[in-house]
Parts: C-alpha cells; structure tokens; sequence
C-alpha cells in the first residue's frame, strides 16, 4: 500500500543531501513524497544543530505538528544533527516523537519504522557507523542537473564555537571505488554537474583499489575523465587542509573544475582566530588565497564570517574588515556568535553585548554586499557559460548557474535543462545576472 512521506530540511547542504537519500530509501518500502504533512504517515524532521536554538525551533515545530496531525495515526522521526545532541530528551519533551535518528544511522529508517509498527515505544539510534549508511545509498531516478555527493563526513578540528564535531563525529572519508561509482550512475541519469560534499571535504583521504590513501585532488583528476559529467565542485574546505600541491594544480589543469572555492576564514583578527582554536592565523589564509590566485587568475572565493566571538574586541572586529577587504569575496555568509551547549566557546565568560554584535554584523554585511555587486557587475556584457538547471518564473526562462556559482537567468523558446550554453549577460544584481543566449547556441 501507498504511504505518504513528508520531510523537512533544516541547515546545510549535507542535510539536503541526507533528505534525499532517506527519500529514495525509503520509495521501495511504499513510501511516496508529499508536501502536505496533512495526509502524511511519515513525517522526518531533518534537523540541524549549528543555528541558535536549534532545538527550540524543532520543539516547536514538534508541537505544531502534534495539532496537525491530531487523531492521526503517523510515524514522527527526528534524524540529524539536533537528534544526535538532544537524544532521549527529544522523547521527553515532544512526547509525539516516535523514532530519533542520528546522521549516520538513517539507513537503518525501515527497521526503525518496522519496530514501532510492532508497537515498539521510542525507537532511538545514534550510532555512528558511516560505512554502512553508504551502503545502502540509492540513486534516484531523475536526479538534479546539478546534484550534491556526500565524499566525507565528520570534523576533526574542533573549533571552539561548533557544534559539528560532536553531531556529525569524526572524520570519515568514503573509498574512491564507491564514489566513482556513484558518480558513473548519477551521470548516467543525466547529471552534468557534482558538487562534492563534506563538513571537512579537503580532509578528504579515501582509499583507492590498491589500498593506497588518495587526497581530493586525485580525486577530483579522476572524476573529471568521466565522460557526460561537465563541472566538478567541492564545498566546504577548512584552510589548514589547503596545502597539497594537488589541489592547486587541478584548479589550474582541470577544467570541469570551477573556478570557485568557499573557504571560510571566520575571522581576520590572529588573537580571535587562536582562541577560536581555527588552526590557522591571518596571514596563512592571505598566502593560500594568493597562492590559488597565482594558479587559476580568475578563482573567485567566498566565506564564513562569525562576528562578536566572546572577546571580539573593535580592533579584532577591524582586522577582519581588513581581511575582507583585502580578499575581495564574490559571495560570504556572516553570523552573530551565538552559543552551542557543550562548546568550549559557549562557556567563556567575555560574551559580546547583542547589540554590539548587530551593529557589527550590519557593517560586514554591507561591505560583502558592496563586494558581491562589484563581483557580478563585472560580468556586464561579458560572455559566461550557464549550466541551466530549472525553468525561472515566467513562461520561456530558464535559470542556470555560471562557473562562478552565479544564477543566470534567461528567455529561449527551447528547454535549456541541462545544457550548457554561452550567455551574455545584459543586467547584474545581488542575487543573479540576467542574459541573453549569444547567437550559434541553439
Ligand atoms: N555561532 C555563529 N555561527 C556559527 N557557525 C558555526 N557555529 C556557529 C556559532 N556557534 C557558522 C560558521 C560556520 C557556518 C556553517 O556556521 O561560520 O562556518
Ligand atoms: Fe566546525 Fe568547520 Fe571548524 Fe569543523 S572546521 S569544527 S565543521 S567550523
């Protein structure tokens, strides 16, 4: 019998990533996605921890479906990143919850949903055991043009503000074998670009067919000879892992590589960076961004930015307006400081006074935005190759990303989905450029 499925995504892009897998698992046992959690009888809450009150916010939502779903027999899971900090206590406090499951364990979902069928109360599973989780990976059958494709999990670096080490575990990078594999069948189904995902992606060291350990630049040379499969990117990179040769010569060599490279800094003050325990000062990031500007001219790179870190002085809040400015980013996402349970952070007593942090924010944010605009407008009347991925808004247009990471908006009377085709760019704005298809395209 047909059952539904309703799933809601919170945080990142592995989240995304992790919904779909648990999608496409859970087809075979019946299960059909909806967007209606009315006439659900499943609904997965995937969670994310690294926002500021998190769990407060699925508590909430918690309740709300409660309401919803009153008098209705339905499956409630609580998977990812929140399930595995808050664990048993999600059952406390949200007594609807029928099954929390951690980030590496949501392949085991069908014996989960099996067990409370049998009436068993509060199924729980926070095991952390990677390998089998890709084990049971399914490909779906239309993929995203472009898709995401999980290479590494887990973070050993510890910084002092996140929560991630402890929700996604240690480092785990998956073997070259299967995500060769997994690539092949993606394309097969019509995919043209992969982004290669990890909490820690250039961490990445997975084992190729003779046991030999291989870093993402191999990795990276080796995806990009498959055929059909036209654009590679990897996100996100810590920039201690940023120091093989490798990868800088397979931005300069490979051309399925895009030229764009989010490396998040956090900070630009040495004091704030140290205490942030990041592993890594100013002037080492400067030497890696220009040392990948001295191998690919035209990279572009994007950031982190966490303001108001307990003990953010104004003189530490300049340093990274310094570093902002000397970089020159064509996107960056910028946070508040906000405290995570059980960080070394969240315990320092010099917390930064709310509006301190507001006012701090507004300034970064302005100038990354002056940034992101100057980045965009350069490309007025200039010629970039799209990858169209979806139809836009209105009848005729279609919406694709440049090599940039861009979206690039534009009319033609053919389906563009998933072709590439040159495009000059007429208008730019914050979000995306609009353009015209250049003549000989079609
Ligand atoms: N407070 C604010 N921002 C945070 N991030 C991670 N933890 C925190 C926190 N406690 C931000 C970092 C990270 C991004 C994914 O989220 O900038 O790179
Ligand atoms: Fe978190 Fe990234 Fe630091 Fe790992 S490297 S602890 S994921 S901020």
């Amino acid at each position: 019998m047909n059952k539904n499925l309703y799933i809601k995504t919170y945080g990142c892009q592995m989240n995304v990533y992790d919904s779909l897998k648990m999608e496409n698992l859970l087809k075979p046992h019946g299960f059909n996605i909806t967007s209606n959690e009315k006439c659900a009888d499943l609904i997965i809450l995937n969670t994310c921890h690294i926002r500021e009150k998190a769990s407060e916010k699925v508590y909430s939502e918690l309740g709300r479906i409660k309401e919803k779903t009153a008098g209705k027999k339905v499956v409630t899971v609580v998977a990812g990143c929140t399930a595995q900090a808050e664990g048993e206590e999600i059952f406390r406090r949200a007594e609807n919850v029928d099954i929390v499951v951690g980030p590496q364990s949501y392949h085991n979902l069908p014996i989960l949903i099996q067990k409370v069928k049998e009436k068993q109360k509060w199924v729980i599973d926070l095991d952390f055991d990677e390998v089998k989780k890709f084990d049971q990976i399914q490909i779906p059958d239309h993929p995203h043009v472009s898709s995401f494709l999980t290479i590494q999990e887990g973070c050993d670096k510890f910084c002092h503000f996140c929560c991630v080490p402890y929700t996604r575990g240690k480092e785990y990078s998956r073997n070259i074998s299967e995500v060769y594999r997994e690539t092949i069948a993606l394309v097969a189904k019509g995919v043209k670009e992969i982004t290669l995902l990890g909490q820690n992606v250039s961490a990445y060291c997975g084992r190729d067919n003779n046991d030999n350990l291989r870093g993402l630049g191999w990795l990276i040379k080796k995806m990009a000879k498959i055929e059909g499969l036209e654009r590679l990117r990897y996100i996100t990179s810590h920039p201690k892992d940023m120091t093989e040769e490798e990868i800088f010569n397979v931005h300069q060599q490979e051309k399925k590589l895009m030229p764009f490279l989010h490396l998040p800094v956090q900070s630009g003050s040495d004091r704030i960076l140290k205490m942030m325990n990041r592993q890594h000062s100013r002037d080492f990031y400067f030497k890696i961004i220009d040392k990948f500007r001295e191998y690919k001219s035209d990279i572009a790179f994007s950031s982190d930015f966490i303001v108001g870190y307990p003990g953010e002085t104004d003189a530490d809040f300049n340093d990274t307006i310094d570093l902002v400015q000397k970089v020159e980013y064509a996107r960056c996402f910028s946070f508040k400081y906000s405290p995570r349970p059980g960080t070394p952070a969240s315990v320092i007593g010099k917390q930064v006074p709310e509006e301190v942090k507001s006012e701090r924010l507004e300034i970064l944010q302005n100038i990354l935005r002056e940034q992101q605009l100057k980045f965009n407008k350069k490309f007025e009347g200039q010629s970039l190759e799209v990858l169209f991925e979806k139809s836009g808004k209105y009848t005729n247009q279609y919406v694709g990303k440049s090599p940039y990471l861009q979206s690039v908006v534009v009319k033609s009377n053919v389906n563009l989905i998933g072709k590439i085709k040159n495009v000059t760019v007429t208008e730019s704005g914050l979000a995306s450029l609009n353009g015209e298809l250049m003549e000989g395209n079609s």
